[in-house]
């Protein structure tokens, strides 16, 4: 990696300092409790790398969309509680992120404390990037270190601002997700696939226009598919439909065709006469969708397919899932790529999985310690896949 990381800090480069740093602490809460702590593990290294060398560690992170208001429900209090338990050690955790207060608790930091600021998203000025207020921020701290890899594609005050004013290194988490995330773009360990889902095409546009530039398999799923389809002039029902984006449909199909990669559509999808858990299901031919029934999963000789395709691929990326997975009928494709991806795992396959929903998908199946690599990033991640400068790590100070 091209940026200076922590682990080019020694412990005489760390030993007594205050090092203030932004990690992605934006967990689901369910009634205050934590329902995946997955952002706060992710932390750890990071955190103990620090505190060994004797650091003075404080934490900074959003939580939610505030709006730039104090919000009682989006307060860091329960993630104080849940990075406490997983380091075994007491979490100071303030009421504020700058201000007397932070000055005060900071100055009474010991050698390989951790200390947590509350939201940083309570001041509207952390979102403008406001000069004055990533100073404050940066005031307390002799060194800052970005771990936060889910807001890293935001140009922040506590991701971008205070680099200005602190020296300023990546942590291990953003070390790790550019090494498999860039590592599989720039670097793939050939064939490479991506396969590619979720409800909308104009979401994925950018995403798939970059990957068809670098792999040699592209394979679509999800709600988007019946835009390909449409635009191939088949009948899609009642199925989600982006009119506006047939054209761009053709392009894409037109572009993989002109740069030899396999494009892949399902062959087969399951129709629901209505978007519930309960609809009723059948399985079709893609030529065959009848009208006023809508397209809510892949089907199964589309995984047969698919399956067949991956398997000599020795790097695999998967964004977004194949059918609509939260409700049980329709979550058959979602799950199927899963597993597949699992077992390629197993024989060396590299297998990575980016984006908020397929993420969700392969922890709900319990598959995440199977793949090579989750990505804790949703926007960042697809916006990294695209092949954009990540504001919060482009800041960094180079090697
Ligand atoms: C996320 O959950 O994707 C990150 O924490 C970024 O959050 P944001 O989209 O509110 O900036």
């Amino acid at each position: 990696m091209s940026k200076k990381t922590v682990a080019d800090l020694s412990a005489s480069d760390l030993s007594g300092k205050r090092v203030l740093v932004r990690v992605d602490f934006n967990v689901p809460l369910d009634n205050g409790s934590i329902t995946d702590d997955t952002r706060i593990r992710a932390a750890l290294p990071t955190i103990q790398d620090l505190t060994s060398k004797g650091a003075k560690v404080i934490l900074t992170s959003h939580f939610g969309r505030p709006q730039g208001q104090v919000n009682e429900s989006m307060r860091l209090t329960p993630v104080a509680a849940r990075l406490s338990e997983l380091l075994g050690k007491p979490v100071k955790k303030f009421d504020d992120c700058i201000g007397d207060e932070v000055i005060q608790g900071v100055a009474e930091l010991q050698n390989g404390d951790v200390a947590l600021l509350e939201n940083v998203r309570f001041y509207a000025e952390e979102e403008d990037n406001d000069p004055e207020f990533a100073k404050k921020l940066a005031s307390v701290a002799d060194l800052y270190v970005n771990d936060a890899f889910g807001t890293a594609h935001r140009a922040h005050a506590s991701t971008e601002g205070v680099t200005h004013y602190l020296p300023s290194v990546a942590g291990y988490l953003i070390e790790k997700e550019l090494k498999f995330l860039q590592g599989a773009i720039e670097e793939p360990k050939r064939p490479l696939a991506a396969i590619v889902g979720g409800s909308k095409v104009s979401s994925k546009i950018g995403v798939i226009e970059a990957l068809l530039d670098k792999c040699d398999k592209l394979l679509l799923g999800g709600g988007m598919i019946f835009t390909f389809y449409k635009a191939r002039g088949l009948n899609v029902g009642k199925s989600l439909v982006e009119e506006d984006k047939l054209d761009l449909a053709r392009a894409l199909e037109a572009k993989a065709k002109e740069k030899g990669v396999a494009f892949l559509l399902p062959t087969d999808v399951i129709v629901a006469d209505k978007f519930a858990p309960d609809a009723e299901a059948k399985t079709v031919s893609i030529n065959d969708i009848p009208d006023g029934w809508m397209g809510l999963d892949i089907g199964p000789d589309s995984i047969k397919v698919f399956q067949e395709a991956l398997g000599d691929c020795k790097t695999v990326i998967w964004n977004g899932p194949m059918g609509v997975f939260e409700f049980e009928k329709f979550a058959a494709g979602t799950k199927a790529i899963a597993l597949t991806l699992a077992d390629l795992t197993k024989t060396g396959t590299i297998t990575i999985i980016g984006g908020g929903d397929s993420v969700a998908a392969v922890e709900q199946l319990h598959l995440g310690e199977q793949m090579s690599h989750i990505s804790t990033g949703g926007g960042a991640s697809l916006e990294l896949l695209e092949g954009k400068v990540l504001p919060g790590i482009a800041a960094l100070n180079d090697k």
